[in-house]
């Protein structure tokens, strides 16, 4: 039986102590030292206890709950991270041993909860590079297995991770499949850009967590938001091996937002404005990235159709790239039936 930390004194104690950990983590928990606790009603609560090993059931039940984080003392929180470290590098050097389904999906989940953490610890070397690794261990998968990209992608889109997580991680999938599906590129060329757009988010964790999921943010707080590139590039430059061509891509991903604002807003450009166009490479990235986000719901908003979201991409790219939007037309209609 779980007894509940009632006194003031004893609450206060815990927020000093607990360390937040996404809930999907206790997956990967082996025998916890100490009590595992979740937010409500004000107070930490138990939900699993010391000496136990995380019922996976149960972890599903508060997963259901929409119960996004669990809080642990700092040595189970610090075994579960490393048993995720262990974990994500295994799973993703041995990709191609076994079920194809089974292994990618499994290293997509463990990716996206590295992911999480390295939001949490941006400055964390180890973390960074096990995410740059293991990257490129899935670009060359993907590569390999075309045919069920389509599948993760929408597999991981099931998922409960927040959207600053999915983001990412589909829009990546979604332009390795299209830079396959045109031919233009080498495969190396391909595996470069997927880890590109996969790690142009990483400047996601400077932002405080509670500016993602709410509407009227302030004009600070958009330049804050708008900002994250330049925090990405900030936080990669010179800790993983990025070119430059690399790091000026995540710099400017958000390169095309000004022209989709005027779009939405029709606006006309004044002159001069809209003038600025980056490389093919740069463009693909940021419309992949694009699409992902209009064509998702929101805790706000609801998500396009695809129909339309291509429409804004037609408005916004056609004239330059009209080959590159009449084949990304063409793969959309598959990749997403
Ligand atoms: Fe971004």
């Amino acid at each position: 039986m779980l007894s509940a930390i009632s006194t003031p004194l004893e609450q206060h104690r815990l927020v000093l102590k607990l360390r937040p950990l996404l809930t999907g983590q206790l997956f990967l928990a082996t025998k916890l030292e100490s009590p595992v606790f979740v937010w409500s009603g004000g107070l930490f609560n138990p939900v699993f206890q010391a000496g136990e090993i995380p019922n996976r059931e149960r972890i599903r039940e508060l997963l259901t709950e929409q119960i996004k984080e669990v809080y642990l003392y700092p040595a189970d929180a610090k075994a579960i991270s490393d048993q995720l470290e262990q974990t994500l590098i295994k799973v993703t050097r041995s990709l191609s041993v076994g079920d194809p389904k089974e292994n990618g999906s499994r290293a997509l989940k463990l990716m996206s909860l590295n992911l999480d953490s390295l939001y949490k610890n941006p400055h964390d070397d180890q973390l960074l590079m096990k995410q740059f690794q293991s990257s490129q261990n899935m670009a060359k998968f993907l590569i390999e297995n075309k045919k069920i990209i389509p599948l993760f992608f929408k597999d991981i889109g099931k998922e409960k991770f927040h959207f600053t997580i999915l983001q990412p991680m589909m829009s990546s999938m979604l332009l390795l499949g299209y830079l396959q599906s045109i031919h233009l590129f080498h495969e190396r060329e391909i595996e470069t850009l997927f880890l590109t757009s996969l790690m142009k988010d990483v400047g996601l964790g400077l932002i405080p967590e509670d500016k993602y999921d709410i509407k009227g943010l302030t004009h600070d707080e958009q330049v804050l938001f708008a900002h994250h590139a330049q925090f990405s590039y900030d936080i990669l430059d010179g800790r993983i091996p990025l070119t430059k061509n690399q790091l000026s891509i995540i710099k400017h991903h958000h390169f095309l937002n000004d022209r989709l604002k005027r779009i939405l807003n029709k606006e006309k450009p004044r002159a001069g404005e809209d003038g600025m166009m980056f490389g093919v490479e740069s463009t693909m990235v940021a419309v992949a990235d694009i699409i992902v986000a209009m064509t998702s719901n929101r805790p706000y908003r609801q998500g396009l159709s695809t129909y339309q979201s291509l429409e804004l991409i037609r408005k916004m790219i056609g004239d330059e790239y009209p080959q590159e939007f009449r084949a990304l037309v063409v793969f959309l209609k598959n990749f997403l039936k």
